[in-house]
């Protein structure tokens, strides 16, 4: 039995019905752009992550670059992120001609460390962009304790986290922006890219739908220099039909959460730990071990899906050579970058799938 890391077709077996008489309505509706589908869209994602407004974006990148434009992020700025993270945290950063100011992770959770931030701090800080990686929120609050006494904004990157809490907070709802991809891997993923912004601040979230249009109000009126990232009616119909399911699905992947715990318990493996007071979405499953590499080998050629997320932390990539980290500069990001995989854990698995991945890890320890 082959187990694929994600399986898209079959969520589009669950509710293609449904998808495909929103598409055709939109498309026989002739509004493509903007218009009443956004508007809907963006008041249930508001709704949903517990926040007074919701912006929709281009993209999960989107949402990094212009949360970060609408705090005036700038060339010389600096902004505390992780190492350990997809790309565009840090090249957001960058390509606002800031600098990223890199912090190591705490290796049980694999975020941000909060105990080691108030020493990257400098009085070019402009901001701090916690990561909440595989569903799991940040330890938000030493975050945001650090940042208000600096008056510093804290932009959350959200894009594995849509529906995850931090004692009772949701993903998006504590720092000032929250950034949310619907890339099609994601919990709540489009046919194609979007993402959205939230925020509490009602100025802010004006700002944010100023600057995803070119910077005008009116248009043809330009207030302020920003970007063409606007989220398409299609992609904004096919989330409104997923968003209703959005909490079956987390369920569904806590169940195959639960079920790995329970049957890789007695394996020399480390397993992904929710921190006390966080409520996981699992966007990803992700164990741990020194023969990473020979296990993924071995489930590869069992046609088990897997992947590794992420093999080189950004402090170690090509383009930031120029920012004088290197080997050993963050050795919890190293290590987790050199032991981790991800496992298949979307909710459409079949009993006899999970059971076929765990029972080949089994083998291979054996
Ligand atoms: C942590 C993180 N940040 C940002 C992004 C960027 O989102 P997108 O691919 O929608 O641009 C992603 C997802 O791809 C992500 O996983």
């Amino acid at each position: 039995m082959t187990v694929p890391l994600l399986d898209l077709p079959a969520q589009y077996r669950e509710i293609g019905d449904e998808l495909e008489k929103e598409v055709i309505e939109i498309l026989r509706s002739g509004r493509y752009i903007k218009g009443p589908k956004l508007e809907e869209l963006e008041k249930e994602l508001a709704a949903y992550c517990g926040v007074k407004r919701a912006v929709t974006c281009a993209s999960g990148t989107d949402a990094i670059l212009l949360a970060l434009m609408a705090h005036s992020v700038k060339a010389g700025d600096e902004v505390i992120t992780t190492p350990y993270t997809f790309f565009a945290t840090g090249g957001c950063i960058s390509r606002l001609g800031a600098r990223p100011v890199f912090v190591d992770i705490d290796p049980v959770t694999y975020n941000i460390d909060p105990r080691l931030i108030s020493a990257a701090l400098s009085d070019k800080t402009a901001a701090i962009v916690p990561v909440h990686l595989y569903g799991q929120c940040a330890d938000m609050d030493p975050i945001l304790k650090i940042a208000r006494e600096r008056d510093i904004p804290v932009i959350e990157d959200a894009a594995q986290a849509i529906g995850a809490r931090y004692r009772g907070r949701p993903a998006g709802s504590m720092g000032s922006i929250g950034c949310f991809s619907f890339f099609p891997s994601k919990n709540l993923g489009a046919c194609g890219d979007g993402g959205f912004m939230t925020t509490d601040d009602t100025d802010l979230a004006d700002r944010l739908t100023i600057l995803r249009e070119h910077g005008a109000k009116p248009k043809y009126y330009h207030k302020v220099i920003g970007i063409n990232s606007r989220m398409d009616a299609l992609q904004a119909g096919i989330i409104l039909v997923k968003l209703p399911h959005l909490d079956k699905w987390h369920e569904g992947r806590r169940r195959n959460a639960a079920f790995y715990d329970r049957r890789l318990a007695d394996l020399p493996l480390v397993l992904p730990r929710v921190a006390e007071g966080c409520d996981s979405v699992f966007n990803q499953y992700v164990i741990r071990t020194e023969r990473r590499d020979d296990l993924r080998k071995y489930l590869q050629e069992r046609e088990i899906g897997n992947e590794i997320y992420y093999p080189v932390p950004l402090h170690l990539q090509e383009c930031y050579r120029d920012l004088g980290y290197g080997e050993g500069s963050f050795p919890e990001a190293e290590g987790a970058a050199r032991e981790t995989l991800a496992l298949p854990i979307y909710p459409q698995l079949t009993e006899a799938q999970l059971e076929e991945v765990a029972s080949a890890i089994e083998s291979f320890f054996a």
